[in-house]
């Protein structure tokens, strides 16, 4: 099976799908099945594999758990920028990114020390919704002179088609109305 065959029948079983809402803390972004997830980094890791990528970056937190298997796959670092910034990154790239989501508006952060102009950066998160995370993402590697080479996340629900996702909103609404 596919890793989007996988994650379907798994958002199927454990997870719900609310109009725009996808329930997936049973095995995501709170309980985490870190086999589902390496399955997912691999496969968004494959779509890269001829891409020369530096480092992976996503946000805090539910993007962390991607970042790390596609970076393990990949073999570079990941970086998830904070959205916290503590005392020990005083030199740092900071943007706003408004959750639409969350209604609530977060600074993202990331230190000087782990970002340049030379790297070759791959985004992933786990949903792609209104595409404030990757506009703050986008204006934090400007900042560093750094280059996005591309994004990837687990579910998009965003018309977006180049966002490369396991799944977008439309095949899950697709299975359900089938
Ligand atoms: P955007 O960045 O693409 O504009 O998306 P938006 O702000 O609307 O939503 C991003 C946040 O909301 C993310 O969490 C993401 O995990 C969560 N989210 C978006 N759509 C869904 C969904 O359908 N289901 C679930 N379960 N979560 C969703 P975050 O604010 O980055 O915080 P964190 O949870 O990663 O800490």
């Amino acid at each position: 099976m596919s890793a989007a065959e996988v994650l379907l029948e798994r958002i199927h079983q454990d997870g719900e799908i609310k109009g725009q809402i996808v329930k997936v803390d049973q095995f995501l972004n709170h309980m985490v099945d870190p086999v589902l997830v390496h399955l997912l980094g691999d496969d968004i890791a494959a779509r890269f594999s001829n891409s020369s990528i530096t480092k992976i970056l996503t946000a805090e937190t539910s993007g962390i758990m991607l970042a790390q298997a596609v970076a393990l796959k990949l073999e570079v670092p990941f970086v998830y920028a904070k959205k916290k910034r503590p005392i020990t990154m005083p030199e740092y790239f900071a943007a706003a990114s408004y959750s639409f989501t969350k209604q609530e508006s977060t600074t993202l952060y990331v230190s000087r020390e782990v970002l340049d102009q030379e790297d070759q950066v791959l985004f992933v998160d786990d949903f792609f919704a209104k595409g404030s995370t990757l506009k703050a993402i986008e204006e934090i590697l400007s900042q560093a002179g750094a280059t996005l080479v591309g994004a990837a996340v687990i579910i998009n629900k965003s018309q977006r088609r180049d966002i490369e996702a396991i799944l977008t909103l439309d095949d899950l609404h697709a299975t359900v109305s089938n």
